[in-house]
Order: structure tokens, then sequence, then C-alpha cells
């Protein structure tokens, strides 16, 4: 038998507000994503996508349909089982969300801290780091680093921990197209030597020679690629 896919969606809907206020913002969604690959989600502001992460990312309840991830069934999983799945993911956000008051170094190792104290943390996300080609920015707090190293050093917390996937939600939006394909291009390298698999919205044409596949939203639903 083979391994389930790592993302399996059918007859995704969600909407915000209650009552009058309510709103869908998803429709009948379905898609599936195999592992190991790096999957571009395009669309429209507005179109959904960044819902769609955080409900595959057990960051969001699913209100109807079907969610797998990594062989589990979101939709009625307890707190529990999505806590555990989480710690299984990266996510970087188009803020890089750094800890000012922290090293680049101190702030990779909140990747790991997550899972409790590990022992060569410290290790392991100077090797992350060196990987990006930050080896000697290791000591530096962000203000004294450029946007682009800045989200280099939030894509090493977001693989410090070997996740099986990485959810990146336009993680080259503050960058310029050198550095976004750069950043990009490294999670790809990353991901193509590791297996993990990698869900990336993105504005950023460029980048849609890297993906494997490309999945397009429309008014909350998924026009191409699902
Ligand atoms: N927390 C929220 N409460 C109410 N409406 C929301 C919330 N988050 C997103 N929306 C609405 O849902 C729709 C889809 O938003 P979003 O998933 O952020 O789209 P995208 O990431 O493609 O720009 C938009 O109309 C947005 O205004
Ligand atoms: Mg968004």
């Amino acid at each position: 038998m083979s391994a389930p896919p790592a993302i399996a969606v059918t007859r995704l809907n969600h909407a915000f507000g209650v009552g009058e206020a309510e709103r869908q913002v998803l429709f009948d969604v379905a898609l599936e994503i195999p592992r190991g690959a790096l999957v571009v989600l395009m669309g429209a502001s507005g179109s959904g996508k960044t819902t769609l992460l955080t409900l595959l990312g057990c960051l969001r309840e699913v209100q109807q349909g079907s969610v797998r991830v990594l062989g589990t069934e979101l939709n009625d999983a307890s707190e529990q089982v999505m806590v555990a799945l989480r710690r299984r993911f990266g996510f970087i956000f188009q803020a890089h969300n750094l800890h000012e008051s922290l090293t680049a170094l101190q702030n990779v190792r909140m990747g790991l801290d997550v899972h409790g104290p590990a022992p060569g943390a410290d290790d392991a996300a100077a090797h992350v780091l060196r990987l990006l080609g930050l080896g000697e920015r290791l000591d530096y707090k962000p203000r004294r680093l450029s946007g682009g190293q800045k989200q280099r050093v939030a894509v090493a917390r977001a693989l410090v921990g070997n996740p099986e996937v990485v959810f990146a939600d336009e993680p080259t939006a503050a960058l310029d197209k050198e550095s976004g394909f750069e950043v990009v291009a490294l999670l790809r390298r990353l991901a193509k030597q590791r297996g993990t698999t990698t869900l990336m919205v993105t504005h950023d044409t460029r980048i849609l020679d890297l993906a494997d596949r490309i999945i397009v939203m429309e008014d909350g639903r998924v026009k191409e690629g699902g």
C-alpha cells in the first residue's frame, strides 16, 4: 500500500461570522498534495488562500468537509491531536515575526523549543542558519539584519525541527525579487533533500518555475490545479 498523500481535502466549506453576519469564504474545496511536493497557491486577495492554509495547518477548526493531513482527519479532531500535528509542521509568514530581543541563533532555537528542551539545539540551529548562508550572523539581532536575512532566519526557524509539512503564507512579500527567489530556491532545495511537503502562497510569478504544481483559487473555490 502506498503512503497516503500529505494533504487531502474534500468538500471543504468555511464561513466567518454568525447569523446575519455569516459569510461563506470557502466553497466545496477539494485538493490532494503528494508528499515531497512544492505546491504554490495563487489567487486574488480575498480568494481564501490564508483561510485554507490556516485550516490545513491546524490553526483553525474545520467546520464542514474533510481535511486529512499526514493521514489524520482534522474535522472533529481533539485539541491534543491538533497540537501534536502542529509540531510536525513549519510555518513561515509574510512578516518574519522574529523576536527583536533574541539573536538569529536564539530565534531559530525557538523552532526547536516547542518540542521541549533538546540537547544539541544550538548546533542544529547553527547548522540550518549556515545552510541558509547566515553562518556569519548567528549572534546578530534582527535590527542588524537586512529584510532578506531576517526572512531567511524565519525560514531557518520553520525548518530546524525537520517539519514534514511547511506552510508559507507570502514568505517573500517583504523581499525584493532577487532575495525572494533566493529564499524559495532554498526552500525547494531543502524540501527535495528532506522530502518535506511545502505549500506556499505567493503572487511572485518568477517563483512559479520552482513549483511542482500551482493551485489557483478564485472567490473561495479551487479554480485550477486541485
Ligand atoms: N477572521 C476573519 N473574520 C472574518 N472574515 C475573514 C477573516 N479572515 C478572512 N476573512 C474574509 O475571508 C475572505 C478570505 O480571506 P483570506 O483567506 O485572508 O484571503 P486571501 O489570503 O486569499 O487574501 C475575505 O473576504 C476576508 O475578508
Ligand atoms: Mg492571505
